[in-house]
């Protein structure tokens, strides 16, 4: 059985500082067995001065959060709840890849540990079951800023690694990594898998660009598929295309044309293998 780290579980983050290869990201690490949202703790230190690479996880969140005002089910000790500081000196408008090149770590760090992930855009980390791929990770980029300027970014990460049962309504859509594996993971394994693989990502976008990550996501992404997405000014159908630069992915709509979606929900049409 793995053994978990909590406040009080100094081996465990002992443990996982030894597993890090990462040069600045997690570095600074703060262990809480309970708050909000891990977002917000970053965001509040943040505002206290704290560095770039901060990292709070937390056993459980009682209002973990996910994208388009969602609840994230956030459960004691099974899971992974993390958020980082970032102060990518960058303008604000080239930040939006980075929610993808998250997923890309994220599914590098899955591989390492020999599972198969697939990305659905923006930010979800698919494994495939029985009843077809469901979510096993998201991430929540949350950004201050004044004007152009980014004051930071924080990424939230969750995980779900050991959890064995879901909601109702989240049943037919989540899994775990245990629920896939038939075994439980160890927390710290996985996390330090996800910030070693994240911190050369990062970099390179931050010397190179979106590029080269972008075309990485690619090879790990589901596209190809018909689906549909609820946009202001309406539905847009479509198969999935690519991702832009930009981090926009592009339906090729019946018509011919390619159409950028740079906020919204994918809803596949047919049954997705
Ligand atoms: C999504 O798929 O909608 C994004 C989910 C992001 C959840 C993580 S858990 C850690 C961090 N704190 C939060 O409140 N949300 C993110």
């Amino acid at each position: 059985m793995a053994s978990f780290p909590s406040p009080v579980d100094e081996v465990a983050l002992s443990r996982l500082r030894a597993a890090l290869t990462t040069r600045r990201l997690g570095r600074t690490l703060v262990w809480l067995p309970s708050c909000q949202s891990t977002n917000d703790e970053v965001a509040a230190r943040s505002a206290a001065g704290a560095e770039e690479g901060l990292l709070v996880a937390a056993d459980r969140q009682t209002s973990g959060r996910g994208r388009r005002g969602r609840t994230w089910h956030s459960p004691p000790g099974e899971n992974l709840y993390v958020s980082l500081l970032l102060r990518p000196a960058l303008p604000a408008r080239t930040i939006a890849p980075l929610t993808l090149l998250a997923g890309l770590a994220l599914a590098e760090a899955l591989a390492r540990l020999e599972f198969s992930p697939r990305l659905k855009w923006p930010n979800d980390v698919l494994l495939k079951t029985a009843a077809g791929p469901k979510k096993v990770a998201g991430i929540l980029m949350e950004m201050a800023c004044a004007g152009e300027s980014i004051r930071h970014v924080v990424l939230g990460v969750g995980i779900n690694v050991n959890a064995l049962h879901f909601p109702d309504d989240l049943a037919t859509k989540a899994t775990s990594l245990a629920l896939v594996r038939g075994y439980e993971l160890d927390r710290v394994d996985v996390l330090a898998a996800f910030l070693n693989a994240f911190e050369p990502v990062y970099d390179h976008f931050l010397a190179h660009g979106s590029a080269d990550g972008l075309s990485e996501w690619h090879r790990h992404a589901l596209l190809g598929q018909r689906c549909f997405v609820e946009r202001e000014g309406g539905r847009v159908e479509g198969v999935a295309s690519h991702v832009d630069e930009t981090g926009a992915l592009l339906l090729r709509a019946d018509s011919g044309n390619l159409v950028p979606i740079h906020a919204g929900e994918v809803n596949w049409i047919a049954a997705v293998g």
